[in-house]
């Protein structure tokens, strides 16, 4: 008997075609489901059109979120439903953020309801970006949830992150999913909304629903054309066309980074076990990796010395210590497989394979400066 007919379970995987999707689709035919991905084919992300890695195996529609009937037809006969699709990363949109990702679901989620389709879970994928800035510990107050840090003290290039109650310098502690929400750039308070938006519904409807908060996901097929996201895929790119990755602030920042499959995994976990309904949860490391360190990282296993290069520039709203307390996941099971280095090795071994490595950042830079994105520490 062969896995297709053990399983048989009809999934939908909107964004299918992209870095998570198509990872989170290859994964369920392998298990045996019956794939149907949704796909607009952003040409942000999709410089080429149709990507190459769509699964053979699994239905290709392409469709946008924004489009009533397409999203409608794609629903039809779906047991579980995997919302990937959404635009992001630090784009100068505000619309299309909201369009996309706010609406998009808003109205994936009344198609279901008003056309009493049989779907029986949502896993949608959120970000750490819904929070504001990651969980502290303060000498006197223990585990604080900082506040987003003033423009104008980043103007300052004071890069500090302050308690709350007394104002004093915290250290990064990992962020637990009781941590306040907000999102403090367009595309983060999109992802909040899709994951209130999916939660609440989902009670209300009685269809268990979870929501995904990945760390900095990257891996084969992360885009190697969009030059607003992916920090791995930049830093590569930049590197194999002789250029210094940027770092923003002083490099010291640090994110938690998540290897593409293991952020499959964690979709399928979701998908079959009850023991997440109804709840955000964390999927990263657990470790926090000073950007500076992941430029180098990349330098060494490149064998390409240029040094990161520091310009005195900050994103407003951006984050200066993220990583995600992991506990909610792990206890149902997860257990991330691929560290960086291994992990790294892997986007590169990838990206060798790639034809068209370009640097796009460059031009990318300047838009993003002129639209109030990125700003300068006043001198
Ligand atoms: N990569 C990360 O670091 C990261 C971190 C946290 C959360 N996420 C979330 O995970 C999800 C997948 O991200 P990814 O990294 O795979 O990005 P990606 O850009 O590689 O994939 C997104 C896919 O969605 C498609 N899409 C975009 N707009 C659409 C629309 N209007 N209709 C239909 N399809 C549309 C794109 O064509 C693309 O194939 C997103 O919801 C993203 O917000 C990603
Ligand atoms: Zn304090």
């Amino acid at each position: 008997m062969t896995n297709q007919t053990k399983n048989g379970k009809r999934a939908l995987v909107t964004g299918g075609a992209g870095l998570i999707g198509s990872h989170i689709t290859d994964l369920l035919v392998r298990e045996g489901w019956k794939v149907r991905i949704f796909d607009n084919l952003e040409p942000n992300t999709h410089k080429h059109g149709q990507p190459p890695w769509v699964n053979a195996d699994a239905e290709f529609v392409q469709g946008d979120m924004r489009n009533r009937e397409e999203i409608g037809a794609a629903l039809r006969d779906i047991d579980v439903v995997f919302h990937e699709a959404a635009y992001g990363g630090y784009m100068p949109g505000i619309v299309k953020y909201v369009d996309v990702n706010s609406l998009g679901t808003a109205q994936m989620l009344e198609v279901i309801r008003e056309e009493n389709l049989p779907v029986k879970k949502i896993v949608v994928a959120s970000s750490q970006a819904v929070y504001s800035e990651g969980a502290g510990e303060c000498p006197e107050h223990g585990l604080v949830f900082p506040n987003v840090r003033p423009v104008e003290q980043l103007r300052a290039g004071d890069w500090t992150v302050r308690c709350p109650i007394c104002n004093a310098a915290t250290k990064s502690v990992p962020t637990p999913e009781s941590a306040p929400v907000g999102g403090e750039t367009v595309y983060g308070l999109t992802k909040v909304d899709q994951e209130k938006l999916v939660l609440l519904w989902g009670k209300q409807a009685g269809i268990p629903t979870v929501a995904l908060r990945y760390s900095c996901t990257y891996g084969p097929r992360q885009s190697i054309f969009n030059p607003y996201t992916g920090v791995i895929a930049i830093f590569c790119t930049r590197l194999l066309n002789n250029l210094p990755p940027v770092v923003y602030e002083d490099g010291e920042q640090t994110r938690d980074f998540s290897f593409v499959e293991d952020i499959a995994r964690a979709n399928l976990l979701a998908a079959e076990t009850d023991q997440l309904d109804g709840l955000p949860v964390n999927v990263g490391s657990g470790k926090g990796v000073p950007i500076r360190e992941v430029a180098e990282q990349i330098s060494d296993a490149l064998g390409i010395p240029i040094p990161a290069e520091t310009k005195g520039e900050f994103r407003p709203g951006e984050m200066r210590h993220l990583t995600s307390g992991t506990e909610r996941a792990r206890a149902a099971g997860y257990q991330p497989q691929v560290d960086l280095a291994e992990g790294i090795g892997r986007y590169l071994d990838w990206i060798r394979t790639q034809s068209d490595v370009k640097d796009y950042f460059s031009e990318a830079e300047t838009l993003l400066r002129a639209k109030g994105i990125v700003h300068s520490v006043a001198k």
